[in-house]
């Protein structure tokens, strides 16, 4: 640092897009990293320059959204989610690291960990779901899976925790607004995955686009100095997101992009994306004293030392890119691992699946997502391979093999289709097949960044569809494929199963295949509350208790509430006339193939000192017919505190297998750091009194039990 100039060490200020003097630019010295060049010759020509031809040989940081996979992409965020599975979650990250890595990329803008409450966002497909104790679990496997054991091990990429803070919140889910969120709140709901990505290592974080009560987030010097680094004593780079420091201005927080660079800059954020406010004011600001030296100091520190951490500087090119040819088969392998794992069986009735191979002959596969392979990749698979994604369609055919029919009708073009082709031949494809199989839901547009949804039923006429077949009178099986949680409301009733398979990537058609014809029983669980009805939203299992909190038989259907009712006569509670308060599938849910039954809840001590755990132990029966994974759940309420806390809080989880007629026995250790909770202007505090337990397959579980946290010796 000592050799370099003022404008040097503002040129590693910039993350640049590709652009036709971009090599040029290198050569100056004027830019730190390039996003979005996959192109391995492009990018070590590149690296090449930056090492040899650049002032000071200073290797560049590339960057790119690898997601959920780079060539073998996997369930979207949200469906890995669902599998409850750090381990899987970790590898499948792995594997997307090694990819990128040998197209030259050594830096990931993931893990997305934004705690998302509205299903009618878009970007809820790139999140962990709703809860905080699961994002923070899959938040520490993805930074994990992604660094590997060093970042300059081989495969290995910088992971980037994103975005800082509070972007779920966007008002109303329309995507970049606003959001609402009180101290306590962020404190307990949004900041812990950052903290948990941060305390597990990662490299650096992205500001988000939002708004925080009135400053936003990239010039959030309270969120990015005074939490990242002072209280979290975070040592890693802060990168802006695209254009989001020129965008200050445009919030109204600047009146011009010099304000905007020197606020951006005296918050904490070390490298500007996209954007060139950096190039084009910095170095004057620092001459005028509004930005001073330490700070442009600080922030090319962090970025050299990352550089370094990389091993860029020994190996700026990446691995050689027959090493990931060679694991291939094993990206795929984890790829539907991942799919299995994934989905979640929402609905069985009269176990209608798994079907039987050998109960069928004629099998009708209808729907606009049959055969999408592309569409179930999902919402950010820039680099995805279409080649390696199997649909449905492809796999049912695999599995059945060349002696069943399989009558394969879309009926709707797209997702969105309001007009009918081959309608009448669907129909009597039902009539004539042993099995109708359904495939439903929102294409990949229709999820994702800046694609926000107001109405989340299913588009299209598919819900007529689904109610022309349902007259036919036989079983329907609804599999869905979205990047949010549909309000499924009007076809539930309509069809006996259902399976989320959300956007299952590339081995989604073989997985789903598996899933439906019982190779595997499904075990994946919500990581998100399924709303009745988009007027319930923002709805979520860890809500705090009104003091009217709904009855748990409080249901009423407004068309039977006489007129002229006397206005107290509905009972004085939380709910709306025209919706249950319950959601349509809770927080948790998932089914299996198999009964599983918990049991025997025990608590090892009635008492607890701060610093101490309790061990929580319950049996889990399988008293069905196949051997299965069941993931059991445990959720602690703390039922009076200095501000009002969850009506339940998810506080610990296990995937078990247990086989048919088998009892295993679960343990949880709660330690008393998992019952602290933030107060405004006091901190983390960790309240003696008495707290509640249950344990389950998923939020409104019922065995129950309690134990006490007594006092401290300092009280
Ligand atoms: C904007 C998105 O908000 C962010 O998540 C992404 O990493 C960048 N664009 C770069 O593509």
């Amino acid at each position: 640092m000592a050799r370099m100039s003022l404008d040097d060490k503002i040129g590693q200020m910039a993350l640049a897009q590709p652009a036709e003097d971009l090599a040029d630019a290198i050569r100056q010295g004027s830019i730190g990293g390039v996003l979005n060049l996959v192109d391995r010759e492009a990018t070590n020509e590149l690296q090449r320059i930056a090492r040899e031809e650049s002032p000071h040989g200073i290797p560049l940081l590339l960057g790119r959204d690898v997601i959920h996979g780079f060539h073998t992409i996997l369930p979207i965020p949200l469906g890995q989610a669902a599998s409850w599975n750090p381990d899987l979650v970790r590898a499948g990250s792995r594997v997307a690291a090694e990819e990128a890595s040998a197209a030259g990329i050594n830096w990931t803008f993931a893990p997305m960990i934004d705690i998302a409450r509205d299903p009618r966002w878009g970007r809820i497909a790139e999140s962990p779901g709703e809860d905080v104790f699961l994002a923070c679990a899959l938040t520490r496997a993805m930074v994990e899976g992604l660094q590997g054991e060093s970042l300059s091990a081989p495969g290995s990429i910088a992971a980037c925790a994103k975005h800082f803070a509070g972007y779920g919140a966007s008002e109303s889910g329309r995507d970049y607004a606003t959001t609402h969120i009180p101290d306590n709140e962020l404190h307990n709901v949004y900041l812990p995955p950052f903290k948990a990505a941060v305390d597990a290592g990662v490299a650096s974080l992205m500001t988000s686009f939002s708004d925080l009560d009135g400053i936003p987030a990239t010039a959030h010097a309270g969120l990015l100095r005074d939490v990242l680094r002072e209280q979290w004593s975070f040592k890693g780079i802060v990168v802006s997101d695209w254009e989001s420091i020129p965008q200050l201005s445009i919030h109204g927080l600047t009146a011009d992009d010099r304000e905007s660079a020197i606020a951006a800059a005296n918050a904490g954020v070390d490298l500007e994306m996209a954007s060139d406010t950096y190039a084009r004011h910095l170095a004057e600001a620092v001459r005028s004293g509004e930005v001073s030296m330490a700070v442009i100091d600080d922030a090319v520190a962090r970025l050299l030392k990352l550089k370094f951490e990389l091993g860029l500087f020994e190996d700026p090119y990446g691995p050689a890119i027959e090493d990931a040819q060679a694991s291939r088969e094993r990206a795929l392998q984890i790829a539907h691992e991942a799919a299995l794992q994934s989905m979640v069986l929402l609905q069985n009735n009269n176990d209608l699946l798994p079907l039987d191979t050998n109960g069928i002959d004629k099998l009708a596969v209808i729907g606009p997502l049959a055969d999408q392979p592309y569409e179930q990749m999902g919402t950010w698979i820039f680099d995805g391979d279409p080649e390696r994604s199997v649909s449905a369609l492809d796999g049912l055919r695999a599995l059945l093999g060349p002696d069943s029919e399989i009558v394969h009708l879309p009926v709707l073009e797209t997702s969105r289709s309001r007009e009918f082709v081959d309608l009448e031949a669907a129909l009597e494809a039902a009539r004539t097949a042993d099995a109708t199989l359904l495939f439903l839901g929102e294409e990949s547009i229709l999820s994702g960044e800046a694609h926000s949804r107001a109405d989340i039923d299913l588009p299209g006429a598919q819900v007529e569809l689904v109610q022309r077949l349902r007259a036919i009178g036989k079983p329907l099986v609804a599999v869905i494929l979205a990047g949010r949680p549909l309000t499924l409301s009007n076809i539930v009733d309509e069809v006996d199963a259902i399976l989320y398979a959300w956007h299952p990537g590339c081995m989604g058609g073989p997985a789903i295949a598996d899933l439906l014809f019982g190779v595997e029983s499904p075990s994946g669980k919500l990581p998100v509350t399924v709303p009745r009805a988009v007027g319930q939203i923002p709805l979520y299992y860890n809500a705090r208790n009104t003091g009217k909190p709904p009855l748990p038989h409080t249901v009423v259907d407004i068309d039977d509430i006489p007129v002229r009712a006397p206005q107290t006569s509905l009972g004085m509670s939380a709910f709306h006339l025209d919706v249950a308060h319950t959601p349509l599938f809770a927080f948790g849910h998932g089914l299996s193939y198999t009964r599983f039954e918990y049991s025997n809840l025990e608590i090892n001590t009635p008492q607890v000192a701060p610093g101490g755990s309790v061990q929580i132990s319950v049996d889990l029966h399988n008293s069905g017919q196949r051997s299965a994974v069941e993931v059991a759940q445990l959720y602690v309420r703390d039922p009076v505190a200095s501000i009002t806390r969850p009506a339940r809080e998810l506080k610990g989880f296990k995937r078990v297998r247990v086989e048919p007629g088998q009892t295993v026995r679960v343990q949880f250790q709660l330690h008393t750091d998992d019952l602290k909770f933030w107060m405004r202007q006091h901190g983390w505090l960790l309240e003696p009194g008495r707290f509640q337990v249950w344990v389950g397959g998923n939020s409104e579980a019922d065995l129950a039990g309690e134990f006490e946290l007594i006092a401290g010796p300092n009280g």
